[in-house]
């Protein structure tokens, strides 16, 4: 009896499917018959109407001649694509960008609402078409730079030389693009953008800094905003263009640093009296990731903090070292000093997650910081007296945190 691969039950040719990259299972299987076209139908539904590409595929050549011949089967199958999640790494963005969620001017993918692009490297056409995506077709966009582009800028902007010309007008035209993307040219709810890699000249951080008379436009549609940066006086740009901002979270690369120490004198930090209640007045969750090394940190810390008093929730998660002179142990006194807004208006949920570098901790000082929390008026007001609290005799830590999870769609697979 011979057996054909047709015979196998639908559930086992879905498995199958399953560790088969995707632009595999179009030049395989997609026009063979009725029934498999079904299940990558169905392959596809349950994945949420999404497709990875993550592995490395054929070559373009081969993968661009399999899609032209199928394109005109495929397009009802491309309109029930609503995500992408494109690895750079091991694909070319320009390729898939340009030449197949575009072809020419004709967009494939009408249904198309959420991209995300892992270590990005796009070049001047890419940034043209996905300028266009962002203003007209996305609602949600997820972009993580590859590092090694910052590299090839700061060479191009230090050795004006000809061949770095082109690199140089890439970056120019990459700040262009994250300006655009919080300005009137953008229709996103949801940015997650991750510039940690940005760290040889900071290029993409002074993206705001360096344009003076441009007028100022805003990004109406943005709520939910997550940032992955090195220095702090970016993010502080990016909130003067989005005025219905709900949800922020940022998370610093290294330490909680507002500015370069090249370029301007770091040793002092001189808090002005503002509030962000005038430029994001819809902000109801913050949310900061960070590690700490010097007290003037404290001071920027606090500083954000009072500046969004007005949240529902706040969440903080930080890592403290070099500390040991200044502070003994973390306890509701701390955070009370330290970690949250001086005066609260409408503070719900307070998350935190705080790692302290310290010296031996026994059983009875933990005991005493879990009671400091229940003698500390301003926690027992609020309820918030269910404290974690250990010490790691190992790397030598003291781990405490709050025993609420802050739950939110948005937040799922961010924090
Ligand atoms: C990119 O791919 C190479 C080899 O394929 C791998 O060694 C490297 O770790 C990958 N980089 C990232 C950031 O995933
Ligand atoms: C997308 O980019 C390609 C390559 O630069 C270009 O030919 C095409 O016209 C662009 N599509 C749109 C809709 O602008």
């Amino acid at each position: 009896m011979i057996n054909k691969l047709e015979n196998l039950a639908n559930e086992i040719l879905l498995i199958i499917l399953s560790y088969i990259p995707w632009f595999q299972i179009i030049e395989s299987f997609w026009s063979l018959n009725k029934r498999l076209n079904s299940l990558i139908y169905l392959k596809t539904l349950m994945n949420n109407n999404g497709i990875i590409i993550h592995k490395r595929f054929l070559s373009f050549n081969r993968y661009h001649s399999i899609m032209t011949s199928k394109i005109c089967d495929l397009l009802s199958f491309f309109s029930c694509i609503e995500w992408m999640d494109i690895d750079g790494n091991h694909s070319n963005y320009d390729d898939i960008i340009c030449q197949w969620i575009f072809h020419r001017e004709i967009l494939y993918f009408v249904n198309l609402k959420k991209l995300i692009l892992r270590e990005c490297y796009l070049t001047e056409k890419s940034l043209k078409n996905l300028s266009l995506l962002i203003q007209y077709q996305l609602d949600e966009l997820i972009l993580i730079f590859d590092k090694n582009i910052f590299a090839l800028f700061c060479y191009g902007a230090r050795i004006l030389r000809k061949r770095f010309n082109r690199e140089y007008k890439l970056m120019l035209m990459f700040q262009e693009f994250v300006r655009r993307l919080f300005s009137d040219k953008c229709q996103l709810t949801s940015l997650e953008l991750d510039l940690s890699t940005d760290f040889f000249n900071v290029n993409i951080h002074k993206c705001f800094s360096t344009i003076t008379n441009k007028p100022v436009t805003h990004c109406m549609g943005l709520r939910y905003l997550h940032i992955h940066l090195i220095y702090g006086f970016l993010f502080e740009h990016l909130i003067e263009h989005v005025p219905n901002l709900e949800i922020l979270s940022v998370q610093f690369k290294n330490a909680l640093l507002w500015k370069n120490s090249l370029d301007s004198d770091t040793t002092t930090f001189i808090p002005t009296n503002v509030n962000w209640c005038n430029k994001i007045p819809k902000l109801k969750y913050f949310s900061l990731k960070s590690a700490i090394n010097s007290h003037l940190q404290f001071d920027y810390l606090k500083w954000i903090l009072n500046n969004i008093n007005y949240i529902d929730k706040l969440k903080v998660d930080l890592y403290i070292k070099y500390l040991m002179d200044f502070i003994n142990v973390i306890d509701a006194n701390f955070l009370r000093r330290y970690c949250i807004p001086d005066i609260l208006t409408n503070l719900i949920y307070f998350d935190f997650y705080i790692i302290f570098k310290c010296r031996l901790l026994f059983s009875n000082d933990i005991q005493k910081i879990i009671d400091s929390f229940k003698t500390d008026d301003f926690f027992s007001d609020h309820h918030w007296t269910n404290i974690k609290c250990f010490f790691d005799p190992i790397l030598s830590c003291q781990h405490i945190s709050s025993t609420t999870i802050i739950k939110s769609k948005f937040f799922h697979g961010v924090m």
